[in-house]
């Protein structure tokens, strides 16, 4: 394995974003941009990576604390030649490539084929050709054919300016060659940077050639400036996700309105209506069919399951063949067996459903273990929370909850149980014992209503 350095820029400030945030925070995805740019490093297998930073340079420090990478600080933005300059002295001796932080799409085999072309006589540049050019580096060729030097927008002549070959600003070369060009770079040029850019035309006269790759599509090498930027690149990255999807055999209602914010796995003939949004790890096994609106994060869904829309799951295991919501919210550490169902209006949370048991309507199960068959009338409410601790309702198996229980826990209502509306349980339930702790009802025969008083 070649011994690899990834320099990210990340140092400038955004302006145009009109954000707090450092601008390659901003995320796509649900991801911020430096984050994918990092992803797709790591596919590379480098040896060291070093992020120059400079514009909210402790935000990023602490936003990629965990990462395994080595900053740069660049306090002045004097150009994107000064800018790898600042990660220079903790090269190493083999190839460089340098990437940015607000390029969030790039992908990994473009970068790849991009270094397979490097060495003592050769630098890769990726390059692509653009209707409308405006604002990039044009790459200017010999007669031959080859790269000789980028010329930016600001500094070309009018002939320059109608080249369509655009510098997408990714490039790799030894290290030996970066060593020995970037302390020639100057500012002098209409800037007034250190244009990182000059180094093409240091290789073609020192006969090093410029060996040019290009990307599969433009929008892996589009950088972001403003919000628009960033929204036109979500949307290409979820119109991707979308027909990868669909390639694989997703039913999606309309591929226009997705969004998968991580990783989404389906098993056969699933179905995704409108507006969905799922979010980190998400399974859906074979015929789930999810219906529109709903939020799916981090959470497992068996095969068969029908999510009604406007569903709210996160951190959930469903076995398969459940039914859930329309309206329901099932909050981390929610399982539910198979067949087990939760309709409209019910709150989940560290609860087990077991097999076929039904929480239909209107209620809040937390910190419980219900077995299977059970019932859980409209209205129940798990009181699991005595304002310091959390505590633990058991139900048994085929056991029934009538409405507007009020379950105070830590409690248990053993099988076959059945608890009468209405009723507070503060006392463990015996099997198939009757409990109801609701006041008899009151009844006063042929009783007259009061009338309005004459003034
Ligand atoms: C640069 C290229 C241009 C190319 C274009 C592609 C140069 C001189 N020009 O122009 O040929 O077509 O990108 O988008 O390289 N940065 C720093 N420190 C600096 C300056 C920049 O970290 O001192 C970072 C910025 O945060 C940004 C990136 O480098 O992520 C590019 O800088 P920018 O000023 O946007 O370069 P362009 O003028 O667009
Ligand atoms: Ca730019």
């Amino acid at each position: 394995m070649q011994d690899l350095d990834i320099v990210i820029l990340a140092a400038g400030k955004g302006t145009r974003m009109r954000s707090q945030l450092p601008k390659v925070l901003h995320t796509l995805a649900g991801k911020p941009m430096v984050q994918h740019v990092l992803d797709t490093a790591g596919g590379l297998n480098p040896s060291r990576t070093h992020v120059v930073i400079g514009h909210g340079a402790d935000h990023l420090r602490e936003a990629l604390a965990e990462h395994n990478v080595s900053f740069a600080l660049q306090e002045e933005q004097k150009g994107t030649g000064h800018a790898v300059a600042q990660a220079q002295p903790q090269l190493g001796s083999g190839i460089v490539l340098v990437l940015y932080g607000d390029v969030p799409l790039i992908r990994r085999d473009t970068l790849a084929s991009l270094l397979a072309q490097v060495d003592e006589q050769h630098m890769g540049l990726l390059t692509v050709t653009l209707d409308d050019p405006s604002g990039y580096g044009r790459i200017v060729r010999d007669s031959d054919g080859h790269a000789v030097a980028i010329v930016e927008q600001k500094d070309a002549n009018d002939e320059q300016l109608k080249i369509t070959e655009c510098n997408t600003g990714i490039m790799a070369m030894t290290s030996a060659q970066l060593k020995r060009w970037l302390p020639q770079l100057s500012a002098e040029n209409a800037q007034g940077e250190y244009y990182l850019t000059d180094v093409i035309a240091m290789a073609a006269s020192e006969g090093v050639k410029v060996a040019t790759a290009q990307p599969h599509n433009a929008t892996e090498v589009e950088g972001v400036n403003n919000r628009s930027q960033m929204a036109r690149l979500e949307r290409a990255y979820q119109q991707q996700m979308a027909e990868t999807l669909m390639a694989q055999g997703v039913a999606l209602a309309d591929p226009a309105r997705i969004d998968v914010r991580g990783k989404l796995t389906c098993g056969h003939d699933v179905f995704i209506d409108v507006g969905c949004v799922f979010e980190g790890d998400v399974e859906l096994g074979e015929g789930v069919r999810v219906g529109p609106y709903c939020i799916i994060k981090n959470s497992t869904i068996g095969a068969e399951s029908e999510i009604h829309s406007h569903s709210v799951i996160d951190t959930t295991v469903a076995a398969g063949l459940n039914q859930i919501g329309p309206y329901a919210r099932l909050r981390p550490g929610t399982r539910l067996a198979v067949k087990a169902k939760v309709g409209n209006f019910v709150e989940t949370k560290n609860a087990d459903v077991g097999e076929g048991s039904k929480i239909n309507h209107l209620s809040y199960v937390g910190d419980a273990r219900l077995g299977r068959d059970v019932n859980v009338g409209a209205g129940t409410i798990t009181c699991n929370y005595d304002g310091v601790n959390k505590h633990l309702t058991e139900i048994g198996d085929n056991a029934f909850i009538g409405s507007n229980t009020a379950l105070v826990a830590p409690v248990t209502v053993g099988k076959g149980a059945t608890v009468g509306a209405g009723s507070t349980i503060a006392k463990d339930v015996a099997e198939h014992a009757l409990a109801v702790t609701r006041s008899r009802q009151l009844e006063k025969p042929d009783w007259p209503r009061p009338v309005k008083k004459a003034k």
